[in-house]
């Protein structure tokens, strides 16, 4: 056991998802290492405790995860678990720390940034209760790392990661387990897993996209070899450190092969795509892609469908940039809505406290309190399970949803790499710009509530603020505006649209959203302080 003196690094401040940078800047001397040890510090030491650790196989997980494990050695802990080969999605990482009754556990993983020695890397921590660390603790590692003057580490050699069974470094118990196994099993729990199986059977087809990222061996255990979807059914399958130089972001943008597919003459009847690390879905019908709002408004109605679910739902909860879709759900359905800051963070203590059952974000994450990670691959099993026993086409019940909530039309429209004083003028200057806001009339819009959005939480009263400037009208439109807390370079501006229908629900969004769209740039000046006409990625 060593004591290394170090030198703090000054920028290791986690933002929406813990602490993400360039590869090559985790890879310096030190920098991983004194990140640790901030998170050993910010949870009163490793003393004593068990962790699981895990990662989405991307570029440097399998170093990161023997550094850790002998850091974890030499600040006394007494068992770590670990996913073979060091592997681990998120969603599985979630519910490992919480079916073994861990105090936790470090997740290696960028989500769904490109891997690769010139991509991203990334690393957070999550609770005993399998989420993600709240603010308070994630300041606390801000402000450990910042401060660091040394870190202990285990001087030895590499542990086998690849044969399941257990080892030990200096004491310490290493438990490696099947990364697939117990993730599988608990869906079993929740889903019809023979109804899906029959509808199969019955020659229903699919297409899932793991865009070589960490859910191909997730999926194809579940949907080909459980479920008896037809051998082929999961496309990049294989996981691979630079994800085959794909961008694991399922969306139509970066998932364009799977839509060009579910768009095509012999499209299969269902189409779905996973991110990095496994916590992100998209579902797309034939012929039809789903937002990820809408989605969630459809689980939320139709949730009772499944198994893991058949006694209802206690209440739902979005982050704030998500559509209302799912508040018209649960207004029919006489439930509470939370509406939350943007990361999943946030909805780990409505979750704990029973208060909600589902929850999303407008980003394809999906989730409920099976864990405390948004979860891709449940969501799919979701929409299959309600498949299969609504057995209905995806566009049909879309239909029918729309008619009979109407329409939460929704886009979101990202400006990439701009840079970054650029973006925090344009943030500042609208912000200063809305108390002005209310009353004014834009593209034919009334104002009615402009307002930076503060959160506090209903559980232990914390409060959070600046969380996303949003500009209400009078005929219930949206506009959101907030930087991205989880890009590498430069600032991302995300712009979040949405206009309700009650009728006319098979425009295109981007046509029925034009008017809001034209308004958000007139108000927040984007093409002013940023340069910028056409966002980069739409979805
Ligand atoms: C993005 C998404 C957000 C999600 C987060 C982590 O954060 O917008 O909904 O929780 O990734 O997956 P952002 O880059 O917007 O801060
Ligand atoms: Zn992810």
């Amino acid at each position: 056991m060593t004591t290394i003196q170090t030198v703090a690094f000054k920028d290791q401040k986690p933002g929406t998802s813990g602490l993400r940078k360039k590869t090559r800047v985790f890879m310096q001397p030190h920098y991983l290492e004194n990140f640790v040890q901030a998170i050993f510090a910010s949870i009163g030491g490793a003393k004593g405790k068990t962790f699981v650790v895990g990662g989405d196989g991307r570029f440097f997980n399998d170093r990161a995860v023997q550094v850790i494990l002998r850091m974890a050695a030499a600040n006394g802990a007494a068992r770590v678990i670990v996913g073979q080969g060091g592997v681990l999605s998120t969603p599985a990482a979630s519910n490992l720390i919480r079916q073994r009754g861990t105090d936790g556990g470090i997740i290696l993983s960028a989500s769904h940034n490109p891997g690769g020695e010139d991509e991203d890397f990334g690393i957070k921590f999550n609770m005993a209760n399998g989420g993600p660390a709240p603010e308070s603790v994630t300041e606390a590692m801000y402000e450990a790392a910042s401060n660091l003057t040394h870190y202990e580490i285990a001087e030895t050699q590499d542990i086998d990661l690849n044969t399941i069974g257990q080892s030990d470094i200096g004491g310490m118990a290493v438990e490696v387990v099947d990364s697939v196994a117990d993730y599988a099993a608990l869906m079993e729990t929740l889903f019809d897993f023979d109804a899906i199986r029959a509808m199969f059977t019955g020659g229903f087809t699919m297409r899932f996209d793991a865009m070589c990222a960490v859910t191909g061996p997730y999926a194809t255990e579940i949907l080909e070899n459980r479920l008896g979807a037809a051998p082929g059914t999961v496309t990049h399958g294989t996981p691979l450190p630079d994800f085959g130089g794909m961008h694991p972001d399922p969306n139509p943008t970066w998932a364009h092969e799977l839509m060009a597919e579910m768009m095509g003459d012999d499209a299969p009847d269902f189409g779905a795509a996973s991110d990095g690390d496994g916590d992100r879905n998209m579902v797309v019908g034939r012929g039809i892609y789903i937002s990820p709002s809408d989605s969630l408004a459809v689980l939320a109605a139709n949730a009772h469908l499944a198994p893991g679910y058949a006694k209802g739902i206690a209440g739902v909860a979005r982050s704030m940039p998500t559509s209302a879709a799912v508040d018209r759900v649960a207004a029919a359905m006489g439930l509470q809505s939370y509406e939350t800051p943007t990361g999943w963070k946030f909805f780990g203590n409505l979750l704990d406290a029973g208060k909600v059952t589902l929850c999303g974000e407008e980003s394809f994450g999906t989730g409920s309190d099976h864990v405390r990670e948004k979860d891709g691959l449940w969501a799919v099993l979701l929409w299959l399970n309600i498949l299969a026993v609504r057995r209905q086409s995806v566009a049909a019940i879309m239909a029918e949803h729309f008619a009979k909530y109407g329409r939460n039309y929704y886009s979101r429209h990202d400006f990439e790499t701009i840079e970054s004083d650029k973006a925090d003028s344009m943030m500042t200057a609208l912000r200063d710009s809305l108390a002005s806001l209310p009353g004014q009339e834009v593209e034919g819009m009334t104002i009615s509530a402009a307002d930076d959005f503060a959160y506090t939480d209903p559980v232990d009263a914390s409060v959070s603020k600046k969380q996303g400037v949003r500009i209400l009208f009078a005929d219930g439109s949206r506009i959101v505006l907030r930087l991205s807390g989880t890009g590498t370079q430069g600032a991302t501006l995300r712009l979040y649209l949405e206009r309700y229908a009650e009728t006319g629900l098979d425009s295109d969004p981007q046509e029925a959203l034009a008017p809001v769209i034209r308004a958000a740039h007139k108000l927040a000046r984007i093409t002013e302080f940023t340069g910028r006409t056409e966002p980069d990625v739409v979805t």
